[in-house]
C-alpha cells in the first residue's frame, strides 16, 4: 500500500520544505481516490477500460484559482507518486501544439475525422495526462478540444489539469464559442471542479523580501538570479514554444508560468507587441537578464524593451532582472528616450515586494 498523498505532503510540511495548508491538503484529499483507481489493477482483455460505463466516479480533477496558490505543485505531487508508468505531465499548450501536428499528420493520409485516431493514438500509451496551464486562446484549438477529450475520456484516460479560470470562463469572448461550450460541458461531467482557495501567493511570498532588480548584471548578480531560480523552480525546466501568428517565440527555459531569458533572448530579435503579449499570456514570472545601457544605435532593443515592460505591466506579471544600470538610465539618448521615463517608473514599481498581487 504506497502512502497516501496528504501523508507525503505532511512530511513535506515536517521538513520544512512547505508550509500548511488546509486548502492544499483538501485538494490531495480529493486526488487520493483518482489515485486509487489508477493504480487498481486493470483487467486484461475485452479492452476494459475503453467502457467509461464501468468507471464510477470522475475521470480526473480540474483544479483552477489564483497565481501562487500551489496548483502545479500539487499537481507534480500527485503525478510524480501515481504509481503507473503510463502518465504524463505536460504543459497544456506544448501538448496541443502535439495534438496539432499529429492531426496535420494523419489527414495527410486522406483520413476525414482525424480526430479519433489521434485520441486513441494518445490513449494507447497514456492513462493519465495531468496539464498544467489550461487555457484555451487559440480558434483551431477551441475548435477540436470538446471532440478530443471526448475521445479520451471514453478511451479511459483520466486528466488532471491546473488553470487560473473556472472551467465556465475558459475561452471567453473567443471567436465561435458557441461552438466551444459543449467541451466546458465535457469537462464538468468528467472531472471534479475544484477551486483552490489557499491564502497565500506562495510564489509572491518566496520572493518576499528579495531583491529581483540587479545592477550590473555582473557574475554575482547571475549567481544571486541562479539561486532564485533554483528555488523557484526546483531545479526543473522546460522548453515552451509560442507560436503568434504563425512565428514562434521560443522559451528554452520554462517552467510552472515562470520563464528565464535574456535581454537579447526577448528584445534582440524582431519580435512586436503581439509576441510579448502572448508571453504575458504563458508567464507570471519572468527572469530577464543582461538588460544593457542602450542608445540611440540600439534604438530598436530599446522600443522592444519598452513594449515588453508595458506589457509585462499591464499583464502584472512578476519581474526579476539583471541590467547594467538603475532602471533610470538604462536609456539616457535617442529616441523616445523621454516615454522611457515611464518605463523605468515601471520597472521601480515592479521591484515592490506586493507588485503582481491579485
Ligand atoms: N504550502 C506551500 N509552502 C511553501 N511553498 C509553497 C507552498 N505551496 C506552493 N509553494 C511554492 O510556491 C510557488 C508557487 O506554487 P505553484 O507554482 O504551484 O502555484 P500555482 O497555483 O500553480 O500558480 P499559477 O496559477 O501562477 O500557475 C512554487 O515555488 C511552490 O513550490
Ligand atoms: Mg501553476
Amino acid at each position: 500500500m504506497s502512502q497516501h498523498l496528504t501523508a507525503i505532503y505532511d512530511t513535506r510540511v515536517a521538513e520544512g520544505i512547505l508550509r500548511p495548508d488546509p486548502a492544499q491538503r483538501a485538494v490531495l484529499v480529493r486526488l487520493e481516490p483518482i489515485r486509487e483507481a489508477l493504480e487498481a489493477p486493470v483487467k486484461k482483455g475485452l479492452l476494459s477500460r475503453f467502457r467509461k460505463a464501468e468507471v464510477a466516479g470522475p475521470r480526473g480533477l480540474y483544479l483552477w484559482g489564483g497565481v501562487g496558490r500551489g496548483k502545479s505543485m500539487l499537481m507534480d505531487l500527485f503525478h510524480a507518486h501515481v504509481g503507473i508508468a503510463e502518465k504524463r505531465r505536460v504543459h497544456f499548450h506544448a501538448f496541443m501544439q502535439e495534438v496539432q501536428s499529429a492531426l496535420h499528420e494523419v489527414r495527410k493520409t486522406g483520413v476525414d475525422d482525424a480526430i479519433k485516431p489521434v485520441a486513441e493514438q494518445i490513449a494507447r500509451d497514456i492513462r493519465l495526462l495531468c496539464f498544467d496551464e489550461m487555457q484555451i486562446t487559440d480558434i483551431a484549438d477551441a475548435m477540436i478540444v470538446g471532440r478530443l477529450f471526448q475521445a479520451l475520456f471514453e478511451a479511459g484516460v483520466y486528466v488532471v489539469t491546473t488553470s487560473n479560470r473556472h472551467p465556465g470562463e475558459l475561452y471567453k469572448d473567443g471567436l465561435n464559442r458557441q461552438l466551444f461550450l459543449p467541451f466546458i460541458d465535457l469537462l464538468q461531467e468528467n472531472l471534479g471542479v475544484d477551486q483552490l482557495e489557499a491564502m497565500t501567493d506562495y510564489r509572491q511570498d518566496r520572493l518576499s523580501g528579495e531583491q529581483v532588480y540587479f545592477h550590473p548584471a555582473d557574475a554575482a548578480a547571475r549567481s544571486a538570479i541562479d539561486r532564485l531560480w533554483q528555488g523557484l523552480t526546483e531545479g526543473r525546466e522546460e522548453e515552451l514554444l509560442l507560436e503568434v501568428k504563425g512565428r514562434e517565440v521560443h522559451l528554452p527555459r520554462y517552467w510552472a508560468g515562470m520563464a528565464r531569458a535574456s535581454f537579447w533572448d526577448l528584445c534582440g530579435q524582431p519580435l512586436g507587441p503581439a509576441d510579448y503579449l502572448a508571453l504575458v499570456g504563458a508567464v507570471k514570472l519572468l527572469v530577464l537578464e543582461g538588460v544593457p545601457r542602450l542608445d540611440a544605435t540600439k534604438f530598436n532593443e530599446a522600443k522592444r524593451f519598452v513594449t515588453l515592460i508595458d506589457a509585462l505591466y499591464e499583464g502584472h506579471v512578476r519581474l526579476i532582472c539583471s541590467a547594467e544600470d538603475e532602471p533610470e538610465r538604462l536609456y539616457l539618448e535617442g529616441a523616445g528616450s523621454f516615454e522611457f521615463e515611464r518605463t523605468a517608473s515601471r520597472l521601480r514599481e515592479m521591484q515592490g515586494a506586493d507588485w503582481g498581487e491579485g
